[in-house]
């Protein structure tokens, strides 16, 4: 047998044949994502071509590191953010959920903590407390359909950490009093502006009063992705403790490979890094964001300068009339049955009202957080509720517990706004809220039968 000589050393070189490289995605990946927009048949070819002209062939680089030029879309979409927000620090997230979680970690909230949460809110941001092991403490919403700034102190107990407060339907919370009482009680302040991007408080925007802001965007908010987050912030040490926790501690600092600088910035974490498909899709939803609620104000403002609204029915308390982002135009009515006959008399009229019938499940009214009155917790072992670390005493959750709540969510309505209606569509708005207002509260007050159907 001839003896075997190392290639390096002059023989033969052992592995001659090269598979040719395989881009990772090609116009087939493309061409599912296109589908999205329900192409009519015959035009995926025109698409194809143009696509393909823009996609050159190439594989993009679908993971936010080690792309040869350190950019990103996902840095793109945090830089944009930042500029947006007015805040040096910004990171993308998959999720509200996941931004709110990372947030409490971020503020140190942990085992044996509580943390206030107000009775309206969707699910998430309750269930976030539970998973980053802290108590979760309900406290009733007020007249504005945010968290109640007297029961939030009420609430207070030496074993509380934090707040998470909501900027429901876009409408703001009363942010002076609530970061009064903060400061007092030496809280972190986390805002949920999953259903506010872009709103405003006092000229301040919303999710950058507090120590953090959590967006969501996913499909049905106000700018989105599908799925989506955004967590903004004003100190260097909570982000870079979100930042840890939010990749598994990958520990992308200035330095990835450095140690530790200081004890608590890195630990054992989660994933939930943002996709570079979601951060190209939000890249272009921030740059609209301005626009779409300037639009929104403008015609919040339009319909509301002409409601002649009767007694028995009023305007939601406003932290802010200027500020939210407006969306949704509330209607606080003196009893359940006036605003159950007001959104069926408005339907009629063409303006679509939607109400909340506290007999409904709905993730969004504490009441159907079964998962939390029952303390439902994923294995036997019932943490965070048998923390031995928890020396409180865990809150009486019933679903009577916030009577106002269910108080004021039973006699609202939310006529829905859309940032392109025309002068012509708020106009008629007015007029019907206004016809359909008389109408209903004289009746009320004569004692006749509200509607004649
Ligand atoms: C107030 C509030 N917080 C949190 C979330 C959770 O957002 P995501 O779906 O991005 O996790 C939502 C979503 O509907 C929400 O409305």
């Amino acid at each position: 047998m001839q003896k075997e000589k190392l290639a390096i050393e002059g023989g033969a070189k052992t592995k001659t044949s090269e598979t040719e490289y395989v881009p990772k995605y090609g116009i087939e990946e493309l061409m599912e994502l296109v589908k999205l927009w329900e192409l009519k048949p015959g035009s995926e070819e025109k698409v194809k071509s143009v696509l393909l002209e823009a996609w050159s062939g190439k594989s993009p680089h679908l993971f936010r590191y080690y792309h040869p030029d350190g950019d990103s879309m996902t840095r793109r979409f945090e830089l944009e953010c930042s500029k947006f927000f007015g805040v040096p620090y910004t990171l993308a997230t998959n999720s509200c959920t996941s931004a709110l979680i990372a947030a409490l970690v971020a503020v140190g909230v942990g085992p044996g903590t509580e943390v206030i949460v107000p009775a309206h809110t969707f699910f998430a941001s309750a269930s976030a407390i539970v998973v980053a092991k802290a108590i979760p403490v309900i406290a009733e919403i007020d007249e504005s359909h945010t968290i109640d700034p007297k029961d939030f102190e009420r609430k207070i107990t030496p074993q509380t950490k934090a707040v998470i407060v909501v900027h429901m339907k876009g409408l703001p919370c009363d942010m002076d009093t609530i970061m009064d009482i903060a400061k007092k009680h030496n809280l972190y302040v986390i805002e949920d502006v999953a259903q506010a991007a872009g709103g405003t408080y006092k000229g301040r925007k919303l999710g950058t009063i507090g120590n953090i802001g959590c967006f969501s965007l996913d499909h049905y908010k106000v700018i989105a992705s599908g799925e989506g987050g955004i967590m903004t912030f004003k100190d260097e040490w909570l982000y870079t403790r979100a930042q840890s926790y939010h990749d598994t501690a990958a520990c992308w600092r200035p330095n990835r490979y450095e140690r530790e600088r200081k004890p608590g910035e890195l630990f054992a974490g989660e994933n939930y890094r943002m996709s570079e498909l979601q951060a190209a899709v939000a890249c272009a939803q921030i740059k609209k964001l301005p626009g779409i609620v300037e639009n929104l104000k403008k015609n919040y403002k339009k319909i509301v300068s002409k409601l002649e609204l009767p007694k028995g029915v009023k305007l939601l308390k406003d932290n802010d009339p200027e500020g939210g982002c407006r969306y949704v135009l509330g209607l606080l009515w003196n009893d359940r049955e006036l605003v159950v006959a007001a959104r069926k008399a408005l339907e009629a009229e063409g303006i679509w009202g939607s109400t909340h019938d506290t007999a409904v499940r709905d993730w969004h009214v504490y009441k159907y957080w079964e998962h939390i009155l029952d303390k439902k917790t994923a294995t036997n072992e019932g943490c965070p509720y048998t923390c031995p670390y928890y020396k409180g005493k865990i809150p009486d959750y019933s679903p009577e517990m916030c009577p106002n709540t269910l108080d004021y969510l039973g006699r609202s309505l939310f006529v829905g706004i859309s940032p392109v209606y025309t002068d012509l569509e708020c106009q008629q708005i007015a007029d019907g809220i206004n016809k359909v207002a008389r109408i209903l509260c004289e009746r009320k007050e004569k004692n006749l039968p509200l509607l004649n159907v």
